[in-house]
């Protein structure tokens, strides 16, 4: 799966811990961006590769909502839906999203190109409502900004 040079940047992140246990969700992020999600296989992968129980990488993926088990869009709208921002009205945020490109929470748009998760607080409640797009953040949304920001993603492609 890992090329040589990633294998390289597996042992740089292990070398920054006490323990392997500790690289497990660095390694789960290299695995997450080469093959776009962490299913069974890639729980037994890591755990093989870094050599740590099944059930600790398992316990990782599935408890963060950063790692998906499911396919995932070429464009990850993760929404915030947290106090500050659910007081700063992201029901507008998922509205609007739903309104431009027809799916909500947990759902991907047919061509695959925008998936919608809802996650918890980003860290940027001063600036709520917040949402990260392949973990580049959002803020201060309004309609406006959201339906620039899907229209310029639809023009890449
Ligand atoms: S509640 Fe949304 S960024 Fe903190």
């Amino acid at each position: 799966m890992f090329t040589e040079e990633e294998l390289q940047k597996v042992q740089e992140i292990r070398s920054h811990y006490p323990t392997n246990l500790a690289a497990v969700m660095g390694v789960l992020h290299m695995y997450q961006d080469k093959a776009g999600i962490v299913d069974e296989k890639g729980v037994a992968y890591v755990a093989k590769l870094i050599d740590v129980p099944e059930e600790h990488v398992l316990g990782v993926a599935t408890f963060y909502e950063m790692y998906h088990q499911h396919p995932t869009g070429k464009y990850k709208l993760q929404v915030c839906t947290n106090v500050s921002c659910m007081l700063c009205n992201s029901d507008m945020v998922l509205k609007t999203i739903k309104d431009r490109i027809g799916i909500g929470i947990g759902e991907m748009t047919d061509d695959g190109l925008f998936s919608v998760h809802e996650v918890e607080c980003l860290g940027s409640c001063g600036t709520a409502p917040v949402l990260s797009l392949n973990k580049q953040y959002h803020e201060n949304l309004t309609p406006e900004k959201i339906n620039e920001l899907i229209d310029t993603m639809k023009a890449k492609g």
